[in-house]
Order: C-alpha cells, then structure tokens, then sequence
C-alpha cells in the first residue's frame, strides 16, 4: 500500500469580513457580501450537537419512523473494509472485491461498467481523478494488464449503446483471446432501474452471442453489484451465479453514499487503484469528523459554511475544480448535494466548473453576475508529473520568451491567484479544500468529507439527507409511461429508432 501524504484541508477566510481600519470601495462591498467571523462562531455549538447526532444514528438499528430512511453506513464503513481485510484477508468483503477484480483483469481486456446515479458517477470519479487521462488508447503493454473501460446503462440513449455494440462486434471477433474478451459490471442496488435493467439484459444478450450462451466465462467475466435482494439478483442466480459470485450493497448505504463499497472499489481495483489507501483516506477523514472539535474539523466547518452561505441567499453552489481530473468529483457531488438536500422546496443547486477553463466563460457571471453563489475552490498543490515548460523559441511572435523558464504548473498559480484576488476585490465568498496532490490516500479523504458534509448541513438545514422521494417519482412515472408504449407485432423491428 502507497502511503500517506498529508491531510487535506479547508479554508475559508477568503469570505470572512476582513478587519479593515480604513473605509474603501473594496471594504465597502466586502462588509456587504461577505460572512462576519461572529456568524461562524455563532454556529459552532449547533454543528458540535449535529455531529453528536449523526454520530449516534450510527448506531440505530431501528429508527423510528420520523428518522427513516436512515443511511449511516457509508460512515463506518470504510473502517470495516479494512478491519476486516486485515482478519480475514481474502475471505473478508475487501478480499472478496479485490479477488472478483483480478479475475476480471486476468480475463478481460475491455470492460463496461454498467449503472446509472451513483452507481456510475462514484467508478467515473474515481477513474478519471485516478486513472491516466487516456487511459483506453494507451497501448496494453502501458496499461499493464488493466482493462479499457467503458461506460454505459446511466442514460437511455439508444445510439451510443448501439455505437458500443458495434465497437465490440467490431474489435473483438476471438473470445479465445485474452486481448479481444470483454465483460461487464453492472451496478444496480434495487435492481429495477430501467436504463440499467434494459443496457444489461442487451449486453448480456450480446456476451452470450460472444462466448456462447452456455460458456463458463460468463460467469467470470460478468460480475454484478446490487442489493441483499433485488431483481439484479435474481437474474444473475438464475443464469448461474454462485453467491460468491456476487458483490453485495448493504442496505443501510444509499445509492450516493455508496463509493466505498464494491461501487466504487471494484472498478477501482480493475485499474490497479490502491483501494486500501484510499479507505485509509476515508477512514482518517472519519476520524477526524468524530474527533476533531470544531477549528480543526473540515467536516464540521465544510458543512456550517456551506449552510451559513446558503442562508444567506448563496443558493448556487460552485465545486471549482483546478484540475480537469477532478471534474468527475464534481459530477459525482452535484448528484450528492443534489439528491441529499434538495427536498421541501429548498437546497442548493450545485455546479461543477473545471478552472481555469471556464473563467473564460462561467468567470464573467462569477466574477459579475447575480450574487447567489458560493464557490468553493478544490485545488491541487502539486501536480503528479514534471512540468511542461514554457520554453525558448526562435519564433518569439507569441511574446513567450520572456516566460521561457516557466511551465504549466505556474501558468496555473497565476490562473488561481487572478481568479481568487478577482472575487475578493468585489466582495465574492469563496473557500477552498486543498489537495497536496491527486492520490488514492487524498480522494479517500475528500468524498468522505463531502458525504459527511452534506449528512451534517442536511441536519442543520432540518432536512433529511438520506432518501431520494423526488427520483423515486421520476422511476415510477417512467415505469408507466413504459407500459404504455404499444408493443411492437411479434416479428417486427423497428427500422429506425424514436427520439423524443
Ligand atoms: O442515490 C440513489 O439512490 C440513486 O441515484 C440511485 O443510485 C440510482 O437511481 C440507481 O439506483 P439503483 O442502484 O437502484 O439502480
């Protein structure tokens, strides 16, 4: 296991109140828009209580019904993974996932990662932060046994996984070889998630024509992750799978909150990601939450600002990500802030922005648009490769000789530093998670701490962070609106697909 870099941190005094003697423009708008220091020394009581709360729902084992649902599993959980890894090594739930890994990279050299909500947002994440930014065109000797990955079963979209169908058809035409096999992880917790549901049953359809509907390598080269009972299951024991076969999502871990279980470690493990270092993150920001008080606590000050901010009308919420290998984080938290805190008319609405790539664009309404959002930086201090210099030329029209002894990396510090210095002159609240650097161990900390944020500022807010009503309608409706459709006489295919 790679180990610890050092922590990641939260810092907020770039929308403080800045204590000034002398009157000026830029003081002015500053005590206009910006959080009194008091403000935050007002809430710290009430989110010491919060986590008090969360702390012990932990514990519950039957809620009572004003509480449900109930999720706190996600907290513990990476914890547990590791415990038990290291009791039981293989035959624990860790040894399980990382066994169904090897076997899917010794088997495969493609792999589709079917899902949808969390279930595919938590891999991408992952993988993108993680993983080499070109990951599948890299030729196998560089991607060293770790499979290409595609993504499919999160939308209904008929012509990508028709253009997915026929990569496959096309590029792997011998199951006897290892560089032409293909397989599948299809994530569904219930099991009846439509766009999943239909992208698997068509997938499937397809490996059996592959390997054969009768074959072996079904079995090794489909791995499914659902629900102690689902449909999923269901499908899956009657085409043959053993239980061992078949990676579990506990029931007391929601679909958003579900990265550190086979969700997101499986296909991490298919990468060659360092899983347990990445739990180790994740644990230690646990820890932290529990045992930190309030002016040492990310947790804690992430989740008050973010309610105190959006008390005061900050009701867009911008995850800035300066890196574009964190743009996936940010999907993966929209759909977290999202679903956890958008309930009873209320709730931020979240936005991931990848800079400095869309201050040329999103930058004018941050810097001068409508004041109703609050941005919060998530920066890298150091970048994983050397840098890419500027460098001498003997054609100087672009005036870049005078930076030739300079690389992307300060290219980027004079991007962040413009953008800061531009909303603190006018009075624009922002705050900031830093990253030493990209890793397993520094991701580990940061999901859990915007799931343990997001738990904590749904309790401030009085809103219950676990449950999706609103999805749930969205499923049920398109259930219906499915039966609906007329089918299709028996013998008859339709030429040329519908759109809406
Ligand atoms: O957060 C959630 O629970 C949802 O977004 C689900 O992840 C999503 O709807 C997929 O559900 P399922 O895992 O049942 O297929």
């Amino acid at each position: 296991m790679q180990l610890p870099d050092e922590n990641i941190e939260f810092q907020f005094q770039r929308l403080l109140v800045p204590l000034v003697e002398t009157w000026s423009p830029v003081a002015e708008l500053q005590s206009q828009y910006l959080l009194p220091a008091e403000a935050v020394d007002r809430i710290k009581d009430e989110a010491i209580r919060i986590r008090g709360q969360v702390v012990a729902e932990r514990e519950l084992q039957n809620p009572p019904p004003k509480m449900r649902p109930l999720q706190a599993g996600f907290i513990d959980m990476p914890q547990k993974l590791l415990d038990g890894y290291k009791r039981r090594h293989d035959a624990s739930d860790l040894g399980k996932i990382l066994r169904l890994a090897q076997q899917l990279r010794d088997t495969v050299d493609r792999v589709v990662i079917l899902g949808t909500g969390g279930n595919y947002l938590a891999p991408k994440a992952l993988l993108e932060a993680l993983g080499h930014s070109y990951h599948n065109e890299m030729p196998p000797k560089l991607r060293m046994g770790r499979p290409r990955i595609y993504f499919e079963g999160n939308s209904a979209d008929n012509d990508t996984l028709q253009e997915l169908l026929e990569l496959l058809e096309n590029s792997c035409v011998d199951p006897d070889l290892v560089e032409e096999r293909w397989g599948i992880i299809v994530i569904s917790k219930s099991g009846e998630t439509l766009e999943t549901a239909a992208a698997f049953r068509a997938l499937r359809a397809e490996a059996a024509k592959f390997y054969g509907p009768k074959s072996e390598l079904l079995r090794k080269v489909i791995v499914p992750i659902t629900g102690a009972r689902s449909r999923l299951r269901d499908v899956c024991k009657m085409e043959g799978f053993s239980d061992d076969q078949i990676l579990t999502i506990p029931d007391d871990v929601g679909g958003r909150f579900s990265v550190f279980t086979a969700v997101g470690l499986l296909p991490a493990a298919v990468m060659g990601l360092d899983v347990r270092a990445m739990l180790l993150g994740a644990a230690t920001m646990t820890r932290r939450f529990i045992e930190e008080p309030f002016d040492r606590n990310p947790v804690l000050q992430l989740a008050a600002i973010n309610h105190l901010m959006y008390e005061r009308g900050k009701t867009i919420r911008v995850l800035a990500a300066w890196s574009k290998k964190l743009e996936a984080v940010g999907w993966w938290y929209d759909q977290l802030l999202a679903e956890s805190l958008g309930k009873a008319n209320r709730g931020a609405t979240p936005l991931t922005s990848v800079c400095p790539r869309d201050m040329h664009g999103r930058g004018q309404q941050f810097q001068d648009g409508l004041r109703d959002k609050f941005i919060i930086h998530l920066s890298v201090r150091q970048a994983k490769h050397p840098p890419v210099m500027i460098g001498m030329s003997d054609r100087n029209e672009d005036d870049l000789n005078q930076f030739s002894r300079k690389g992307l990396p300060d290219l980027l510090e004079a991007a962040y530093k413009a953008t800061t210095e531009g909303f603190w002159d006018v009075g624009r609240p922002t705050a900031e998670i830093i990253l030493p650097i990209i890793s397993e161990h520094t991701i580990g900390q940061l999901l859990q701490l915007l799931m343990l944020a997001t738990v904590v500022e749904g309790r401030l807010m009085g809103t219950n962070p676990y449950g999706q009503p609103g999805v749930q309608t969205f499923k049920d409706r398109m259930l219906s609106h499915l039966k609906a459709v007329p089918n299709l006489p028996k013998g008859e295919v339709r030429d040329a697909a519908k759109g809406v």
